[in-house]
């Protein structure tokens, strides 16, 4: 699937000198290269540092003022927390250094998963959603996200949108508008569940790793919610990357964690598809030049799924 492009993220020589020094002094050797992998569409440093021992550590870090700060901390809790055999990167600690917060991660060595029809990573992804829904989140899960409100669960667009409909808006959305809100005004009440959440699943969040396979990353958003959330997020990027949307809509009500809550489950796929139509249409905030462009797109694929859930067929 073709990745957003990569934002103008902050470099390993933006880092105050003593965060480095310190960061080299916990790695244990001198950082003699750094990589910042494409995709996201973040602004902090996200870099895959390569050591003078030859060994690789993966850094997110930003100024403690900065936002991004909160939610490097709040991924460094989660990844601690979630249970073995979880599809993520273990933490490997958090240093702070003039001001400054970095977490360092396992590197993971490998592209983010090929999600097209021709590859069986999608088929894996669907695999690891089954295993980390199927049973609820332990308890120190639980507690590490348990301060954190759902972004998932904010999630909503139609409501704007039906306020005041774009003139760009598809047809098929016009005629839907009073369904959508409706649908998505649902959504915040059924948002709630036991179920561990990454809350942000597309593939430049994950790396299909050479040797332990796909494994998702970017855990910022995590939260507990119901089984279906991840799974439903997931298919309008299957979509995005060519799948039919009839073959997707066959997937999500066959699939454990999305076929028995089927209204949870739409009502999810309306909130996240409002979100996408309505904040493609604002301003390009600064640093994230491909956002947009794949918000506009998403949308589209939302809405295709959502056609086939609400009228057994793709809406024109
Ligand atoms: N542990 C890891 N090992 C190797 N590469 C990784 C690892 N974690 C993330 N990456 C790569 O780095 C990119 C950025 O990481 P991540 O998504 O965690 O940062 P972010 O700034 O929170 O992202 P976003 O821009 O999506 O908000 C990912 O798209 C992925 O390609
Ligand atoms: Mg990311």
């Amino acid at each position: 699937m073709p990745v957003p492009p990569t934002s103008g993220r902050l470099q390993w020589t933006d880092v105050p000198t003593p965060l480095r020094a310190r960061l080299e002094d916990a790695l244990g050797a001198p950082v003699t290269d750094t990589v910042t992998p494409a995709g996201g569409f973040g602004h902090q440093l996200a870099a895959a540092l390569r050591l003078a021992d030859g060994k690789r550590a993966f850094v997110k870090a930003a100024p403690d003022d900065d936002p991004l700060t909160a939610a490097n901390v709040h991924e460094a809790a989660v990844l601690d927390a979630l249970p073995p055999g979880a599809p993520a990167p273990e933490l490997l600690g958090i240093h702070r250094a003039a001001s400054w917060t970095a977490v360092v991660i396992a590197h993971l060595d490998g592209p983010h998963p090929d999600l097209s029809p021709a590859s069986g990573d999608a088929e894996q992804t669907w695999a690891l959603l089954d295993k980390l829904t199927s049973s609820p989140a332990p308890a120190p899960y639980a507690a590490a996200v348990s301060t954190t409100p759902s972004t998932a669960a904010a999630l909503h667009g139609w409501d704007e949108l039906a306020a005041n409909p774009p003139a760009d808006l598809a047809p098929a959305a016009r005629a839907l508008l009073p369904q959508l809100a409706e649908l998505e005004a649902a959504w915040a009440a059924l948002a709630h569940g036991n179920r561990i959440v990454h809350g942000d699943l597309r593939a430049d969040n994950m790396v299909r790793d050479h040797t332990i396979g796909v494994t998702f990353v970017d855990w910022a958003h995590a939260t507990t919610g119901p089984a279906c959330i991840d799974a439903a997020s997931l298919a309008p990027q299957l979509v995005l990357a060519g799948h039919a949307p009839a073959d997707i809509a066959a997937l999500l009500r066959d699939h454990p964690a999305t076929g028995s809550s089927a209204d949870t489950t739409t009502a999810f796929l309306a909130a996240l598809t409002g979100h996408w139509h309505h904040n493609a249409r604002k301003p390009a905030p600064p640093g994230a030049p491909g956002l947009r462009t794949y918000q506009h797109r998403a949308a589209a694929a939302g809405l295709a799924l959502l056609g086939y859930r609400l009228n057994g067929t793709l809406l024109q």
